[in-house]
């Protein structure tokens, strides 16, 4: 995959044009087909979609809404089958259900305790068997494997903070038994095969600001934004309810496991990885046999971590792998101006986290990481989102989304070098030795987002990148088989400052095309773009189309107007006059076969 100048493989697609339209578009010469919409039946009971006959028994037998990471895991023997993981990170009631027009600010009017459980069932996850039959991918509805997990489904929590009394609930006194997992946004797939499911915005699914304020953590509850009040579950459920149930919130905002290939497996929170709003949890075995575990607190200043296990992968012994991140240490990032790193351990008692700081125990130093990292003096980041480690190289990309607190509230620096950064960044991080255990690396900027041809950007991507090579607000990315970097984008709010869609785009990282972009795949309005995946052959690629007609589509001529299920942007993927729009799993392939981007 190396030239004689050890250059990677350059991308060969011919790429596609920025705009903004109702549909999807990839580049000239592959196919992008629907593998998966919110609705669809996953198990041989599921009921067909029905829009207008929604209900918590029917979402929870079929695939749920806004896919974000998208994971796969073959299933051995077979180049052609595996197991997809899918997490479904949030819902849009005014898209989803006829008659909320939640854009309008009418929170919570016409919303129902039918409805609220509605939404609680499209949250979570998807296990899905997936196989190749005439050169297409389909799901295998009724598989052993499929699954659903949920806002409701049992959950143990694991590692240091198990147990403690600040996770201690009303209904659960033992502190290790949860419901649900909330807001999963990007993830991971283990070395073991098992799926990391990030819960991010945990705190909007709290109400009552009153409580908030009397909470013995009052502190604690703004650093993490809580309660947001962006749902309506607290009137329905005591546990949403700071007042009824103050600990609930510290159940949430962890690193859930799950074993695929038991859907009778009780999932896992391993309060080990610390507790912030997770962007996602991509791992790597370091040369010694250690993994590491690298995950971004997405927040505006917040900061970038990673998890080194004490204990080293077995890849003969998968069951000696499963409580792998149970025992280990967290690390946060501090990024020096001289460009070199260094990693700061999250350990009670070292350093500042004392008990005359508020830190009596790893407990709390892990439910409150973002408090553990300030008294750390850990750097202030530009909302770290996936942070994807490169086997072949063994770099480490993290993308930075934007930060509009930066120069204000967040002074400008080194690693985060431009005001406002409305269009974010991506760093490459080089371990030292190429050690991922190792407490100091080096880092450099490897493109700044936004349009090289507009000085007000302040855009900084290769000479050679086209008119359309440029993009803004990266958030997940991938590395595929050959070694080469895909970076998706989320603009949210953001689209009418670049005036074009999130999509995909091929990122060269090696030789004299480094900092090249390259468009591969664009989003209908209103999307944001998640998951992209790869096979381990790298003919397939899993992207998932998030809240199509949702973001900022409002500001592009023909969709000026809140989008509601009535009335949306898009009716993508199925243009029915009859059906909503639906968050979708894609699966690219290259016409003829073929590896993708080649
Ligand atoms: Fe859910 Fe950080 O994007
Ligand atoms: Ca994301
Ligand atoms: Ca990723
Ligand atoms: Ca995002």
């Amino acid at each position: 995959t190396a030239d004689a100048s050890g250059a990677k493989a350059a991308f060969k697609f011919k790429e596609i044009s920025h705009g903004v339209d109702e549909n999807h578009h990839v580049a000239e010469g592959y196919d992008a087909d629907i593998l998966l919409r919110w609705g669809d039946p996953l198990f041989t009971d599921s009921p067909a979609f029905d829009p207008a006959r929604q209900s918590r028994s029917s979402q929870e037998r079929q695939f749920g809404y806004n896919n974000d990471y998208v994971g796969f895991i073959p299933l051995a023997g077979a180049a052609d089958r595996g197991l997809l993981c899918v997490n479904h990170e949030y819902t849009n009631e005014e898209l989803m259900f006829p008659g909320l027009g939640r854009q309008d600010n009418s929170a919570y009017a016409g919303m129902t305790r039918a409805i609220a459980d509605v939404e609680i069932a499209a949250h979570g996850g998807t296990v899905v068997e997936i196989a190749r039959e005439n050169g297409k991918w389909k799901a295998i509805v009724g598989s052993k494997y499929n699954r659903r997990l949920t806002g409701t489904t049992p959950m143990e929590m694991t590692g240091p903070a198990a147990g403690d009394a600040l996770v201690q609930t009303n209904a659960d006194p033992s502190g290790r038994k949860v419901l649900g997992t909330l807001n999963n946004c990007a993830g991971g797939i283990t070395p073991w095969g098992t799926y990391l499911m990030a819960e991010e915005n945990f705190n909007g699914y709290f109400w009552n600001k009153d409580a908030a304020a009397a909470h013995p953590h009052a502190d604690m509850l703004k650093r993490y934004g809580a309660p947001g009040e962006w749902y309506s579950w607290g009137a329905y459920y005591d546990r949403f309810d700071i007042a009824k149930d103050p600990n609930e919130l510290h159940r949430f905002g962890w690193i859930v496991e799950v074993d695929p290939m038991d859907p009778t497996s009780t999932p896992k929170k391993r309060t080990a990885l610390g507790r912030f709003k997770h962007e996602g949890a991509e791992t790597i075995v370091n040369k010694d046999g250690r993994v590491v575990v690298y995950s971004g607190d997405d927040e505006r200043g917040d900061y970038l971590y990673k998890f080194v296990t004490k204990g080293k992968f077995d890849k003969n012994n998968r069951a000696a792998n499963m409580d792998l991140l149970d025992e280990g240490t967290l690390y946060v990032a501090r990024f020096n101006a001289d460009g070199t790193l260094d990693w700061l351990p999250l350990i009670a008692g070292e350093g500042p986290l004392t008990p005359e700081n508020g830190f009596n125990n790893q407990a709390e130093v892990l439910v409150f990481s973002r408090k553990a990292g300030d008294a750390l003096g850990a750097t202030k980041m530009d909302r770290p989102e996936d942070v994807q480690p490169n086997p072949e190289t063994n770099k480490v990309y993290v993308c930075l989304t934007n930060n509009k607190h930066r120069g204000s509230k967040h002074p400008v620096d080194a690693a985060n070098p431009r005001e406002k950064n409305p269009f974010g960044h991506i760093i490459e991080i080089t371990p030292a030795a190429d050690d991922h255990a190792d407490l100091k690396g080096t880092w450099e900027i490897l493109v700044q987002g936004g349009n090289p041809a507009n000085p007000e950007h302040k855009a900084v991507f290769n000479p050679a990148t086209s008119e359309n090579g440029w993009f803004g607000s990266p958030d997940n990315a991938a590395v595929d088989g050959k070694g080469r970097l895909w970076i998706s984008t989320d603009q949210g709010s953001a689209w009418p400052k670049t005036g074009t869609a999130d999509g995909i785009w091929a990122l060269e990282t090696e030789g004299a095309l480094r900092g090249t972009g390259k468009m591969f795949y664009r989003v209908p309005v209103g999307a944001e773009m998640c998951g992209p995946c790869f096979t381990p052959d790298d003919t397939a690629l899993f992207l998932a189309v998030q809240h199509p007609a949702s973001d900022g589509a409002k500001a592009f001529p023909g969709f000026e107007r809140n989008s509601t299920f009535e009335d949306p942007a898009t009716r993508w993927p199925d243009f029915d006059p009859k059906l909503p729009p639906r968050p979708s799993v894609v699966v690219v392939t290259k016409k003829g076969g073929g590896i993708i981007g080649s």
